[in-house]
Protein backbone atom coordinates (compact mmCIF):
# COMPACT_ATOMS: atom_id res chain seq x y z
CA UNK A 1 0.00 0.00 0.00
CA UNK A 2 3.14 2.44 0.61
CA UNK A 3 3.99 4.90 -2.21
CA UNK A 4 7.47 4.28 -3.29
CA UNK A 5 9.94 5.25 -0.80
CA UNK A 6 13.74 6.32 -2.07
CA UNK A 7 16.73 7.78 -1.00
CA UNK A 8 17.67 7.35 2.62
CA UNK A 9 14.43 6.01 4.38
CA UNK A 10 13.49 5.78 8.18
CA UNK A 11 11.34 3.30 9.34
CA UNK A 12 9.20 2.17 12.38
CA UNK A 13 7.47 -1.12 13.29
CA UNK A 14 6.03 -0.40 16.60
CA UNK A 15 4.92 -4.07 18.58
CA UNK A 16 7.12 -5.64 16.10
CA UNK A 17 6.46 -8.93 17.25
CA UNK A 18 8.75 -11.35 14.97
CA UNK A 19 9.22 -8.54 12.31
CA UNK A 20 7.18 -10.26 9.78
CA UNK A 21 5.85 -6.47 8.62
CA UNK A 22 8.86 -5.07 8.21
CA UNK A 23 10.66 -8.09 6.67
CA UNK A 24 7.62 -7.53 4.23
CA UNK A 25 8.07 -3.90 3.52
CA UNK A 26 11.59 -4.06 3.02
CA UNK A 27 11.42 -6.90 0.53
CA UNK A 28 8.44 -4.27 -1.38
CA UNK A 29 11.02 -1.61 -0.72
CA UNK A 30 13.64 -3.74 -2.73
CA UNK A 31 11.70 -4.19 -5.47
CA UNK A 32 10.59 -0.98 -6.30
CA UNK A 33 12.11 0.38 -9.80
CA UNK A 34 14.17 2.88 -7.85
CA UNK A 35 14.85 1.41 -4.15
CA UNK A 36 15.88 3.21 -1.64
CA UNK A 37 19.70 4.12 -1.02
CA UNK A 38 19.75 3.54 3.07
CA UNK A 39 17.15 1.92 5.06
CA UNK A 40 16.70 2.62 9.10
CA UNK A 41 14.91 0.44 10.30
CA UNK A 42 13.55 1.02 14.10
CA UNK A 43 11.05 -1.56 15.83
CA UNK A 44 10.37 -1.84 19.21
CA UNK A 45 8.80 -4.84 20.87
CA UNK A 46 8.50 -5.64 24.76
CA UNK A 47 7.76 -9.41 24.87
CA UNK A 48 11.29 -11.24 25.64
CA UNK A 49 10.09 -13.86 24.20
CA UNK A 50 10.33 -12.32 20.37
CA UNK A 51 13.72 -10.72 20.56
CA UNK A 52 15.48 -13.97 19.56
CA UNK A 53 13.36 -14.01 16.41
CA UNK A 54 12.97 -10.47 16.17
CA UNK A 55 16.96 -10.11 16.02
CA UNK A 56 17.17 -13.03 13.75
CA UNK A 57 14.56 -11.01 11.21
CA UNK A 58 16.97 -8.07 11.68
CA UNK A 59 19.94 -9.87 10.12
CA UNK A 60 18.46 -11.78 7.45
CA UNK A 61 17.24 -8.67 6.28
CA UNK A 62 19.97 -6.91 6.56
CA UNK A 63 22.03 -9.94 4.69
CA UNK A 64 19.05 -9.17 1.60
CA UNK A 65 19.87 -5.95 1.54
CA UNK A 66 23.53 -5.79 1.50
CA UNK A 67 23.12 -8.24 -1.35
CA UNK A 68 20.70 -5.20 -2.86
CA UNK A 69 23.47 -2.56 -2.58
CA UNK A 70 21.04 -1.27 0.04
CA UNK A 71 22.43 0.42 3.42
CA UNK A 72 20.73 -1.16 6.25
CA UNK A 73 20.87 -0.20 10.24
CA UNK A 74 18.61 -2.64 11.94
CA UNK A 75 17.65 -1.38 15.74
CA UNK A 76 15.61 -3.50 17.97
CA UNK A 77 14.17 -1.67 21.08
CA UNK A 78 13.11 -3.38 24.12
CA UNK A 79 10.85 -0.62 25.62
CA UNK A 80 7.56 0.55 25.63
CA UNK A 81 6.59 2.01 22.77
CA UNK A 82 4.22 4.07 24.28
CA UNK A 83 6.59 5.17 27.15
CA UNK A 84 9.49 6.23 24.42
CA UNK A 85 7.03 8.18 21.85
CA UNK A 86 5.46 10.19 24.89
CA UNK A 87 8.65 11.01 25.87
CA UNK A 88 9.47 12.01 22.40
CA UNK A 89 6.63 14.12 21.55
CA UNK A 90 6.73 15.49 24.76
CA UNK A 91 10.24 17.23 23.27
CA UNK A 92 12.65 15.52 25.39
CA UNK A 93 13.99 13.54 22.77
CA UNK A 94 12.94 15.93 19.50
CA UNK A 95 15.03 18.20 21.26
CA UNK A 96 18.27 15.87 21.54
CA UNK A 97 17.72 15.42 17.51
CA UNK A 98 15.50 12.37 16.66
CA UNK A 99 14.50 12.33 13.81
CA UNK A 100 10.82 11.66 12.58
CA UNK A 101 10.45 8.71 10.44
CA UNK A 102 9.63 8.32 6.82
CA UNK A 103 7.31 5.44 7.28
CA UNK A 104 5.66 3.48 9.65
CA UNK A 105 4.30 -0.19 9.89
CA UNK A 106 2.33 -1.82 12.60
CA UNK A 107 -0.50 -3.98 13.87
CA UNK A 108 -0.38 -3.05 17.63
CA UNK A 109 -2.05 -5.08 20.34
CA UNK A 110 -4.92 -4.44 21.08
CA UNK A 111 -7.17 -4.22 24.64
CA UNK A 112 -8.66 -1.41 26.69
CA UNK A 113 -6.72 0.86 28.85
CA UNK A 114 -8.33 2.20 32.44
CA UNK A 115 -8.49 5.41 32.86
CA UNK A 116 -5.92 5.51 35.91
CA UNK A 117 -3.31 3.37 33.36
CA UNK A 118 0.02 4.27 33.24
CA UNK A 119 -0.63 4.27 28.77
CA UNK A 120 -3.79 6.52 29.85
CA UNK A 121 -1.24 8.92 31.61
CA UNK A 122 1.47 9.11 28.90
CA UNK A 123 -1.52 9.47 26.18
CA UNK A 124 -2.51 12.68 28.14
CA UNK A 125 1.09 13.94 27.57
CA UNK A 126 0.23 14.16 23.78
CA UNK A 127 -3.22 15.59 24.16
CA UNK A 128 -5.46 12.44 23.71
CA UNK A 129 -7.65 10.47 25.68
CA UNK A 130 -8.01 7.08 24.28
CA UNK A 131 -9.41 3.92 25.67
CA UNK A 132 -7.55 1.51 24.03
CA UNK A 133 -4.19 0.42 23.23
CA UNK A 134 -4.63 0.14 19.31
CA UNK A 135 -5.55 3.64 19.29
CA UNK A 136 -2.57 4.89 21.41
CA UNK A 137 -0.16 3.17 18.83
CA UNK A 138 -1.74 4.71 16.35
CA UNK A 139 -1.48 8.01 17.41
CA UNK A 140 1.98 7.88 19.00
CA UNK A 141 3.17 6.36 15.62
CA UNK A 142 1.37 9.19 13.49
CA UNK A 143 3.14 11.91 16.13
CA UNK A 144 5.96 10.41 14.92
CA UNK A 145 6.20 10.70 11.33
CA UNK A 146 7.17 13.84 9.54
CA UNK A 147 4.84 15.60 7.14
CA UNK A 148 4.15 13.75 4.08
CA UNK A 149 5.50 10.65 5.93
CA UNK A 150 3.63 7.25 5.67
CA UNK A 151 1.31 4.81 7.77
CA UNK A 152 0.29 1.27 7.01
CA UNK A 153 -1.92 -0.27 10.23
CA UNK A 154 -3.68 -3.41 10.56
CA UNK A 155 -6.52 -2.66 12.97
CA UNK A 156 -9.89 -2.98 14.41
CA UNK A 157 -12.71 -1.03 12.92
CA UNK A 158 -13.68 0.20 15.92
CA UNK A 159 -12.23 3.44 15.91
CA UNK A 160 -14.21 4.61 12.30
CA UNK A 161 -17.13 5.14 15.24
CA UNK A 162 -18.71 5.37 18.28
CA UNK A 163 -17.98 8.00 21.25
CA UNK A 164 -15.61 6.04 22.80
CA UNK A 165 -13.03 6.61 19.96
CA UNK A 166 -14.53 9.95 18.96
CA UNK A 167 -11.61 12.28 21.15
CA UNK A 168 -8.86 9.42 18.75
CA UNK A 169 -10.64 10.17 15.36
CA UNK A 170 -10.10 13.63 16.42
CA UNK A 171 -6.77 13.55 17.21
CA UNK A 172 -5.66 11.58 14.31
CA UNK A 173 -7.40 12.56 11.33
CA UNK A 174 -6.12 16.69 12.19
CA UNK A 175 -2.32 15.79 10.77
CA UNK A 176 -3.85 12.45 8.23
CA UNK A 177 -5.47 11.57 5.82
CA UNK A 178 -6.59 8.20 4.75
CA UNK A 179 -5.53 7.11 1.28
CA UNK A 180 -6.58 3.63 0.87
CA UNK A 181 -8.56 1.53 2.95
CA UNK A 182 -8.95 -2.30 2.99
CA UNK A 183 -11.84 -3.99 4.84
CA UNK A 184 -12.39 -7.54 5.87
CA UNK A 185 -15.82 -8.23 6.09
CA UNK A 186 -15.30 -10.86 8.26
CA UNK A 187 -15.46 -10.57 11.76
CA UNK A 188 -12.07 -11.98 13.28
CA UNK A 189 -8.98 -10.68 13.83
CA UNK A 190 -6.86 -10.89 10.76
CA UNK A 191 -3.03 -11.00 12.04
CA UNK A 192 -2.79 -11.05 15.64
CA UNK A 193 -3.53 -13.64 18.28
CA UNK A 194 -5.66 -12.28 20.39
CA UNK A 195 -9.51 -14.03 20.62
CA UNK A 196 -11.83 -10.72 20.61
CA UNK A 197 -14.26 -10.79 17.38
CA UNK A 198 -13.26 -7.45 15.43
CA UNK A 199 -13.85 -6.73 11.85
CA UNK A 200 -9.94 -5.54 10.86
CA UNK A 201 -9.23 -2.80 8.00
CA UNK A 202 -5.97 -2.15 6.84
CA UNK A 203 -5.35 1.54 5.69
CA UNK A 204 -2.58 3.85 4.26
CA UNK A 205 -2.67 7.13 5.70
CA UNK A 206 -0.65 10.38 4.91
CA UNK A 207 0.77 12.63 7.57
CA UNK A 208 -0.90 16.38 5.86
CA UNK A 209 -3.66 18.49 6.46
CA UNK A 210 -4.44 18.38 2.15
CA UNK A 211 -7.44 16.80 2.39
CA UNK A 212 -7.62 14.82 -1.14
CA UNK A 213 -10.78 14.45 -3.04
CA UNK A 214 -11.25 10.53 -2.83
CA UNK A 215 -10.39 7.43 -1.84
CA UNK A 216 -9.95 4.06 -2.57
CA UNK A 217 -11.70 1.75 -0.59
CA UNK A 218 -11.67 -1.92 -1.19
CA UNK A 219 -12.90 -5.02 0.79
CA UNK A 220 -12.96 -8.96 0.80
CA UNK A 221 -14.23 -11.63 2.87
CA UNK A 222 -11.24 -12.61 5.09
CA UNK A 223 -7.26 -12.73 4.38
CA UNK A 224 -7.74 -15.66 2.16
CA UNK A 225 -10.66 -14.09 -0.17
CA UNK A 226 -8.16 -12.93 -2.87
CA UNK A 227 -10.18 -11.16 -5.15
CA UNK A 228 -11.43 -8.17 -3.10
CA UNK A 229 -13.90 -5.51 -4.40
CA UNK A 230 -12.46 -1.86 -5.12
CA UNK A 231 -14.44 1.38 -4.93
CA UNK A 232 -13.65 4.75 -4.91
CA UNK A 233 -15.33 7.30 -3.25
CA UNK A 234 -14.87 11.14 -2.62
CA UNK A 235 -13.22 11.62 0.48
CA UNK A 236 -15.98 14.14 2.11
CA UNK A 237 -17.93 10.58 1.84
CA UNK A 238 -15.77 9.07 4.39
CA UNK A 239 -15.26 11.80 7.20
CA UNK A 240 -18.14 14.26 6.40
CA UNK A 241 -16.21 17.37 6.85
CA UNK A 242 -19.00 19.18 8.77
CA UNK A 243 -19.48 15.91 11.12
CA UNK A 244 -17.99 16.86 14.83
CA UNK A 245 -17.93 13.53 15.90
CA UNK A 246 -15.54 12.67 12.19
CA UNK A 247 -17.16 9.33 12.23
CA UNK A 248 -14.92 7.30 9.53
CA UNK A 249 -17.45 5.65 7.00
CA UNK A 250 -15.97 1.99 5.85
CA UNK A 251 -19.06 0.91 4.05
CA UNK A 252 -17.42 -2.32 2.83
CA UNK A 253 -21.36 -3.97 2.09
CA UNK A 254 -21.98 -1.11 -0.30
CA UNK A 255 -19.29 -2.68 -2.49
CA UNK A 256 -21.37 -5.71 -3.11
CA UNK A 257 -24.54 -3.69 -4.02
CA UNK A 258 -22.74 -2.22 -6.17
CA UNK A 259 -21.20 -4.23 -9.02
CA UNK A 260 -17.72 -2.67 -8.71
CA UNK A 261 -15.48 -4.96 -11.06
CA UNK A 262 -13.23 -7.53 -8.54
CA UNK A 263 -9.43 -7.03 -8.43
CA UNK A 264 -9.69 -10.58 -10.69
CA UNK A 265 -11.44 -8.96 -13.03
CA UNK A 266 -9.21 -5.80 -12.72
CA UNK A 267 -5.76 -7.94 -13.12
CA UNK A 268 -7.16 -10.19 -16.01
CA UNK A 269 -7.55 -6.93 -17.56
CA UNK A 270 -4.67 -5.14 -16.78
CA UNK A 271 -3.18 -8.45 -18.38
CA UNK A 272 -4.93 -8.02 -21.98
CA UNK A 273 -3.76 -4.67 -21.85
CA UNK A 274 -0.10 -4.74 -21.11
CA UNK A 275 0.20 -8.11 -23.54
CA UNK A 276 0.31 -5.97 -26.46
CA UNK A 277 -0.01 -2.66 -28.06
CA UNK A 278 -3.57 -1.23 -28.24
CA UNK A 279 -5.06 1.60 -29.74
CA UNK A 280 -7.58 3.36 -27.65
CA UNK A 281 -11.04 2.13 -29.26
CA UNK A 282 -9.42 -1.37 -28.91
CA UNK A 283 -8.53 -0.55 -25.46
CA UNK A 284 -12.16 0.54 -24.88
CA UNK A 285 -13.65 -2.21 -26.10
CA UNK A 286 -11.33 -5.03 -23.68
CA UNK A 287 -12.35 -2.60 -20.70
CA UNK A 288 -15.91 -2.95 -21.81
CA UNK A 289 -15.71 -6.94 -22.54
CA UNK A 290 -14.17 -7.79 -19.22
CA UNK A 291 -16.17 -5.33 -17.26
CA UNK A 292 -19.92 -5.54 -18.99
CA UNK A 293 -19.75 -9.21 -19.15
CA UNK A 294 -20.43 -9.26 -15.42
CA UNK A 295 -22.02 -5.57 -14.32
CA UNK A 296 -24.86 -6.24 -16.67
CA UNK A 297 -24.61 -2.27 -16.90
CA UNK A 298 -26.47 -1.41 -20.38
CA UNK A 299 -24.23 -1.20 -22.73
CA UNK A 300 -25.89 1.33 -25.28
CA UNK A 301 -25.46 4.27 -23.00
CA UNK A 302 -22.64 5.77 -23.88
CA UNK A 303 -22.39 8.21 -21.36
CA UNK A 304 -22.29 5.34 -18.50
CA UNK A 305 -19.46 3.13 -20.93
CA UNK A 306 -16.92 5.84 -20.59
CA UNK A 307 -17.83 6.10 -16.81
CA UNK A 308 -16.99 2.44 -16.29
CA UNK A 309 -13.79 2.68 -18.83
CA UNK A 310 -12.65 5.84 -17.26
CA UNK A 311 -13.26 4.28 -13.00
CA UNK A 312 -11.85 0.77 -14.51
CA UNK A 313 -8.57 2.66 -16.23
CA UNK A 314 -8.29 4.47 -12.78
CA UNK A 315 -8.54 1.64 -10.36
CA UNK A 316 -5.91 -0.47 -12.27
CA UNK A 317 -3.19 2.35 -12.27
CA UNK A 318 -4.17 2.86 -8.45
CA UNK A 319 -3.43 -0.85 -8.08
CA UNK A 320 -0.30 -0.89 -10.01
CA UNK A 321 -1.54 -3.23 -12.85
CA UNK A 322 -2.31 -0.42 -15.71
CA UNK A 323 0.85 -1.24 -17.80
CA UNK A 324 1.10 2.65 -19.54
CA UNK A 325 1.55 2.32 -22.99
CA UNK A 326 4.74 4.14 -24.76
C1 LIG B 1 -0.63 -7.87 17.56
S1 LIG B 1 1.06 -8.19 17.89
C2 LIG B 1 1.76 -7.86 16.31
C3 LIG B 1 3.11 -8.38 16.07
C4 LIG B 1 3.69 -8.09 14.68
N1 LIG B 1 3.66 -6.67 14.38
C5 LIG B 1 2.92 -8.85 13.62
O1 LIG B 1 2.18 -8.25 12.85
O2 LIG B 1 3.10 -10.06 13.54
C6 LIG B 1 1.51 -6.78 18.87
C7 LIG B 1 2.92 -6.84 19.43
O3 LIG B 1 3.14 -5.64 20.21
C8 LIG B 1 3.93 -5.97 21.35
N2 LIG B 1 3.67 -4.93 22.38
C9 LIG B 1 2.60 -4.83 23.21
N3 LIG B 1 2.68 -3.73 23.96
C10 LIG B 1 3.83 -3.09 23.61
C11 LIG B 1 4.47 -1.89 24.03
N4 LIG B 1 3.91 -1.12 24.97
N5 LIG B 1 5.64 -1.53 23.45
C12 LIG B 1 6.20 -2.32 22.49
N6 LIG B 1 5.64 -3.47 22.05
C13 LIG B 1 4.48 -3.86 22.60
C14 LIG B 1 3.43 -7.36 21.73
O4 LIG B 1 4.39 -8.04 22.52
C15 LIG B 1 3.20 -8.00 20.37
O5 LIG B 1 4.35 -8.69 19.92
Amino acid sequence: MFTPLTGEIRLLDPGAGLGMLSAALVASLLAQDTPPTAITLTTYEIDEAMLPGLNQMLADVADVCSRAGVTFVGELRNEDFLEASAAAMSGDLFAAGVEPYDAVILNPPYRKINVDSKERELCRRIGLETSNIYTAFLAMAAGLLRDGGQMVAIVPRSFANGTYFRPFREWFTASMIFNRMHVYESRNRAFSDDAVLQENVIFHAIKTTDRPAEVIITSSADPSDLDPLYRKVPYDELINPDDPAAVIHIVAGDLRRLRYPSLEQLRRLGERIGETLHDQRQLDRIISEELFAVSGDDQTDPIRVRERIGEATEALRALGLFRERS
